[in-house]
């Protein structure tokens, strides 16, 4: 928990149940959190998910660490408490979607099992599946989408996640998705018949 610094401040029911919203939007609500090193595939898979999600009909919405970064989070940098923070706060949103009846999928490098954890906590069982999406950091350097790695490697960036700051890999994600070889539709399919096998998504 966040230190409380707002005092005065009471707790409201609200009056329509998770179950009735579930009942309007057809479908259960659920936080799927994609973690991994950046250029692993986190964001194109999610993308690629939430389309195939969308093409059937369900209400999606994706919660990405760079686009998050430009808003809700601008004030926060790469720092262990800065990303303890932004992955608190993602947590939080995600809970709100979860509760909403929607399925929200969150893609941050959510270096720190720790946070994780916390976010994870902050759900019911089985409301919250984390997926480690696995590439070596070879690929991800490799890769190299942004550049980012290569200014990393020059003293660019400080405490880049691989280079020079640490990735806490999972080690209970309900799916790890080893993108190393794979396309990403695959990836996307293979996310899609976890939640269908598991009953968070209907066949
Ligand atoms: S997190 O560690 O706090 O979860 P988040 O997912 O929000 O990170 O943002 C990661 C994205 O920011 C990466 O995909 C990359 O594009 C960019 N980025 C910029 N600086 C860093 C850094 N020092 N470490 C990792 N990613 C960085």
């Amino acid at each position: 928990m966040a230190e409380q610094k707002s005092t005065n401040v009471t707790w409201h029911e609200n009056h329509v149940s998770r179950e009735e919203r579930e009942k309007i939007t057809g479908q259960r609500g659920c936080t799927i959190w994609l973690t991994g090193l950046s250029g692993a595939g986190k964001s194109t898979v999610a993308v690629a998910v939430e389309r195939l999600l969308a093409d059937r009909g369900r209400l999606v919405y994706l919660l990405d660490g760079d686009n998050i970064r430009h808003g809700m989070n601008a004030n926060l940098g790469f720092s262990p408490e800065d990303r303890t923070e932004n992955i608190r706060r993602i947590g939080e949103v995600a809970k709100l979607f979860t509760d909403a009846g929607i399925i929200c999928l969150t893609a941050f490098v959510s270096p720190y099992r720790a946070d994780r954890d916390k976010a994870r906590a902050l759900l019911a069982p089985g409301d919250f599946v984390e997926v480690f999406v696995e590439a070596s950091l070879e690929t991800c350097e490799s890769r190299d989408t942004k550049g980012l790695y290569a200014k990393a490697r020059a003293g660019e960036i400080p405490e880049f996640t691989g280079i020079s700051a640490p990735y806490e890999a999972p080690e209970k994600a309900e799916l790890v998705l080893d993108t190393n070889g794979k396309t990403i539709e695959e990836s996307a399919r293979e996310l899609v018949t976890y939640l269908e096998e598991n009953g968070i998504l209907p066949r």
